[in-house]
């Protein structure tokens, strides 16, 4: 792992190099980024090996000097002994370039970055890029599509794993190559797995020396990306957005708690079709799919459990010989938080508000306990379809303050971080004594509850139908028991740190 050190003044760099040594491998150090750098004192006392790195604005750097006085840093900084220096692709070859010829120890890292695509012809970069006087081939492209970091991934294992590239003469050379930008993340994060000879990550938040940088906590602390090899099992999370989700935090700790050789990654999908093609070939083995693409997954997956199917959407994938299964989780675990609460759901009455996803695996479980379920939505015609299709009935938004039912369950996202003061029911709605359960988990304390508190209701939050859908998830997985109380524990966590932060 390596950390690059964008400060902006000699002594904050120097403050920064102790920190990053805390946790990187290798520290960058982006002279680019200090106007007047003073190299001796830079890489004096350097606690680990330093990568001098001077990018120019052409390459997506900060130095607009000339190229002779750029060029005359890094050749400095290879006489007083960096470890690596970083030369951009576009450099090599300038007769008069004094690092490559008076490289000294210093190993060479040859760069190219492409901060508009991931282009097809990245073996042909590589061909070029390894056959000069490079010890390290660095390619560095942007993502556009969560599957232009399978172009990356099949770069690196053709590099790695076969040792020699037919079409470049002087292959071989390690490779460090990932994508930029949000939808590149995952090729930081399995950069290990796949051979990448570095990865990078930030010193802290708003210190990213480029588009989509994790931070190295998150890099080793959420994704234990120290721990990942060749043989890590990928899962992850298939939605749009994701990088709200609470999902890499909960199973990654819990594949380590149980010592599972797997990571779990954030998966921003847009185009799904395109998406459960491509990863076919990464052998990922399992997913869990949230907003907007529970439903429309069904018709691309292999098989369906008969639940998953009766109820049409799926939350959780599970790959069993090359085959995608689909399952439903959502239901089982709405089920039984109100199940713990308030015993036996047969001839309760329920109101549901919303008509979507969530609405109908939750109609769903309740119909099949014997409960008596309305259902209510902005858009009453959504309600109306899904009533039909499910057996139930359904009455017009306006008349949700004339029902009076045992339960009351909010299965839309009004409320939900960052719009948290809103409730989708007016308060005359909630009655005393009636239970009200809200699936929103972020916050946990959302305003549909503190209404329902405030009159008298008895009120369930989101948390453990969160923990429990995952918690089944996990156990599709890897037929193994999921470890409730850390995985509740790190909910807990994070919530509350969500809260701090807002
Ligand atoms: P999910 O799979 O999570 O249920 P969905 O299928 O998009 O997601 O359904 C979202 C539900 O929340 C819908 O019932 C939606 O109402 P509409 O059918 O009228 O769109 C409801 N919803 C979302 N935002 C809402 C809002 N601001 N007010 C009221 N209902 C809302």
């Amino acid at each position: 792992l390596c950390i690059p050190i964008t400060a902006n003044t000699n002594e904050k760099a120097l403050k920064e190099i102790q920190e990053a040594s805390q946790l990187a491998d290798v520290i960058e150090i982006r002279l680019d980024y200090i106007p007047h750098p003073d190299l001796e004192r830079l890489l004096n006392h350097r606690p680990k090996p330093i990568i001098a790195t001077c990018r120019p604005t052409r390459e997506g750097g900060k130095f607009d000097g000339p190229e002779e006085v750029r060029i005359k840093l890094l050749e400095q900084a290879v006489e007083l002994g960096a470890e690596f220096v970083d030369i951009e692709h576009d450099s090599v070859g300038a007769e008069d370039f004094q690092p490559l010829q008076k490289r000294g120890k210093a190993k060479v890292i040859i760069s190219y970055h492409n901060f508009k695509e991931t282009p097809a012809n990245l073996r042909d970069i590589y061909a070029r890029l390894s056959d000069s006087t490079a010890d390290i081939v660095k390619i560095v492209t942007t993502a556009n599509d969560i599957t232009d970091n399978l172009k990356i991934f099949q770069l690196l294992e053709e590099v790695n794993r076969r040792g020699v590239l037919q079409y470049a003469p002087t292959a071989g050379k390690p490779l460090i190559a990932f994508c930029m930008g949000e939808l590149g993340q995952i090729s930081r994060i399995l950069a290990p797995k796949y051979g990448s000879y570095l990865t990078f990550g930030s010193l802290d938040v708003g210190k990213e020396s480029a588009p989509g940088q994790l931070t190295a906590r998150e890099m080793l602390e959420v994704y234990h990306i120290n721990e990942i090899n060749r043989e890590t099992s990928i899962y992850g999370l298939i939605g749009n957005p994701v990088s709200h989700s609470l999902g890499p935090y909960i199973h990654n700790a819990a594949f380590r708690e149980l010592g599972i050789n797997a990571v779990y990654l954030p998966l921003k999908v847009e185009n799904l079709r395109e998406f459960v093609q491509g990863f076919k070939g990464l052998k990922v083995q399992g997913y869990s799919v949230t907003i907007p693409h529970k439903e429309a997954i069904v018709p691309l997956l292999d098989g369906l459990d008969p639940l998953a199917r009766e109820i049409g959407a799926v939350n959780t994938v599970v790959n069993k010989a090359g085959k995608l299964m689909g399952y439903n989780t959502d239901s089982t675990a709405a089920l039984r938080e109100l199940e713990e609460a308030m015993g036996d759901l047969k001839g309760k009455r329920a109101t549901l508000i919303g008509a979507g996803g969530a609405a109908r695996a939750i109609a769903f479980g309740l119909k099949k306990k014997g409960a008596d379920v309305t259902l209510v939505n902005r858009t009453e015609d959504r309600a109306r379809r899904l009533a039909q299709e499910l057996g139930c009935r359904y009455r017009r938004f306006e008349d949700v303050t004339k029902i009076d039912g045992e339960v009351l369950i909010n299965t839309t996202s009004v409320g939900m971080y960052p719009k948290t003061d809103v409730s989708p029911v007016p308060p005359e709605a909630l009655k005393p004594g009636m239970w009200v359960f809200d699936i929103v988990y972020n916050p946990l304390q959302t305003c549909l509850l503190k209404e329902a508190e405030e009159r008298g209701c008895h009120t369930l939050d989101g948390l453990r139908m969160f923990l429990y859908q995952a918690a089944q998830q996990f156990e599709l997985w890897t037929a193994r028991p999921a470890p409730l109380g850390l995985m509740e524990k790190i909910i807990r966590k994070c919530i509350s740190y969500r809260e701090a932060v807002a």
